[in-house]
């Protein structure tokens, strides 16, 4: 079951961060379904690693774009970043400790996906705004 699908309405402008953000649904759906279909502990922890790496490299990307250009908002932002991480984390270790349930699937779908879908409509998008009229949309 895809749980989170990529449309229009995510859409940024800012090339780079689309990308990396198509890639974290791609990875989260792939991860969603290691979990709900209780599938191996290799492969959920495979999917899940992957996914949480993936993240920690794209929040730093964006980070950087943000203190590169000085964006005014960029501290409340770097904070949702690190409270998303905290979350995940979280889950990760019920995961370790309880192995995959569907209470863990649904929890990891409702966290993780409607974080991410408020996160890029309305911070990331903002972040880009702001970046695209410095620079256009070849952010870099
Ligand atoms: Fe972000």
């Amino acid at each position: 079951m895809v749980i989170a699908q990529w449309n229009d309405s995510l859409a940024t402008g800012v090339d780079k961060v689309d990308t990396q953000h198509k890639e974290i649904i791609r990875m989260i759906n792939e991860s969603h379904e290691a979990l709900s279909q209780g599938k191996g502990r290799v492969h959920v922890e495979k999917a899940i690693g992957f996914l949480s790496s993936y993240v920690v490299d794209h929040f730093k990307g964006e980070e950087e774009l943000m203190a590169k250009h000085d964006y005014p908002a960029r501290a409340d932002h770097v904070r949702q970043h690190e409270a998303f991480l905290k979350d995940f984390t979280r889950l990760v270790s019920e995961y370790n400790t309880g192995g995959s349930s569907s209470a863990l699937a649904i929890n990891f779908q409702q966290s993780v996906v409607k974080w991410l879908v408020n996160h890029i409509m309305k911070v990331d998008k903002d972040m880009a705004e702001f970046l695209i009229a410095e620079s256009g949309n070849k952010v870099a």
